[in-house]
């Protein structure tokens, strides 16, 4: 009998320790390893053939509108935020559901701090579950606070979304200063109608002299296989050009150069971003009429200056914060259609506190 009792008790202590170190084990490996990802060497050369059918595409239907959904600065973070997906998962259904996206894009910090696996897995999950074609860029959150310090560095995030059926994602080339720089053309009956321009400008402070040249590079390309005419083109990223506050400071004191197109203009926060370094000048020369970037969650407008239309981006979810003042939630989307070779910007403004499951 008492050996018996010594043996159950043998059996539990075994079952209670494998338990623990099973937990242990999902928690280590998942919230405190850190994966760093195969480095995967593409060496881009300005002197390298152009070949178009290395850009992929998104067809439009002739006829019909095309949308574009930005959803930016997502900023999943958390054990927190990971127990409360539902909620953003029902802000960003909500978002698809009434503007119907044909394309959707995400202009970086899709996650927040170190906690980015299952952040991130999660998200890409329920963005593939729409099977609508998505284009994402990286922020300065994505992959760490201000550095690579979260368990999916930033290697293994370009794994998880070059994975992703329905994502358009590519890391690019791996000598320009940054991963995550791609272009993709949004096509109707094989004809491009535009050319979209993701661009890094995550945890740099300014788009690098190389990811310029790779720019003008497959501009100049596109534009050759378009029969000598530059689509327009639109741009993504994470951070705002310089020319976001040049053109707010141009506005808000009326210097007669800069035109409104958004409803209204909201400027709680600092207009910081990427450093000088020509990059406007550079999408201007390759017939970029829109950049859209995210990163401050408390600025929201769409201001026309020198014929380029630069949109702040409405933060989406209610993750990492959003600014509230009195009844004005800057907090939804941005989305753009094109309809009759006209590009449209408007915002979907949403309360996210609707959206708590309680
Ligand atoms: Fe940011």
């Amino acid at each position: 009998m008492k050996e018996k009792v010594k043996f159950s008790l043998l059996i539990a202590v075994c079952i209670v320790v494998g338990l623990a170190f099973s937990v242990f084990s999902i928690a280590y490996f998942l919230l405190l390893h850190h994966y760093s990802g195969k480095n995967v060497d593409y060496i881009w050369q300005e002197t390298d053939e152009f070949c178009i059918e290395n850009i992929k595409t998104v067809e439009k239907n002739a006829d019909e509108d095309f949308v574009i959904l930005n959803l930016a600065d997502v900023q999943m973070c958390d054990l927190e935020d990971i127990l409360h997906f539902n909620t953003i998962k029902a802000e960003i259904d909500f978002l698809i559901k009434t503007t119907k996206p044909n394309l959707i894009t995400l202009s970086g910090d899709q996650t927040w701090s170190n906690e980015n696996l299952i952040c991130l897995m999660l998200l890409v999950n329920l963005l593939e579950s729409y099977k609508i074609p998505w284009a994402p860029v990286f922020g300065n959150h994505d992959y760490g606070n201000e550095g690579c310090t979260a368990v999916a560095g930033k290697n293994v995030c370009c794994d998880i979304y070059e994975r992703a059926p329905h994502c358009l994602f590519s890391r690019g080339p791996t000598n320009l200063n940054s991963l995550g720089n791609y272009v993709f053309n949004i096509t109707e009956n094989g004809k491009i109608l535009k050319t979209v321009f993701m661009l890094d400008s995550g945890y740099e402070q300014k788009i690098s002299n190389e990811q310029i040249a790779w720019l003008k590079w497959n501009a100049n390309g596109i534009k050759i296989a378009n029969g000598g005419v530059a689509p327009e083109g639109m741009c993504f990223l994470h951070k705002p050009l310089p020319e976001f506050r040049t053109a707010y400071v141009h506005y808000l004191y009326d210097y007669g150069d800069v035109t409104q197109i958004s409803e209204d203009v909201q400027v709680f926060y600092s207009l910081n971003g990427s450093e000088q370094n020509g990059a406007f000048d550079a999408l201007k020369t390759c017939n970029v009429k829109d950049i859209v970037c995210g990163h401050q969650h408390g600025n929201n407008f769409t201001l026309s200056y020198q014929d380029v239309r630069l949109t702040f981006a409405l933060k989406t979810g209610e993750l990492g914060g959003f600014v509230q003042n009195e009844d004005v939630y800057l907090n939804g989307a941005t989305f753009f259609t094109i309809s009759n070779l006209q590009t449209s910007v408007a915002n979907l403004r949403v309360n996210p506190n609707q959206f708590k499951i309680k």
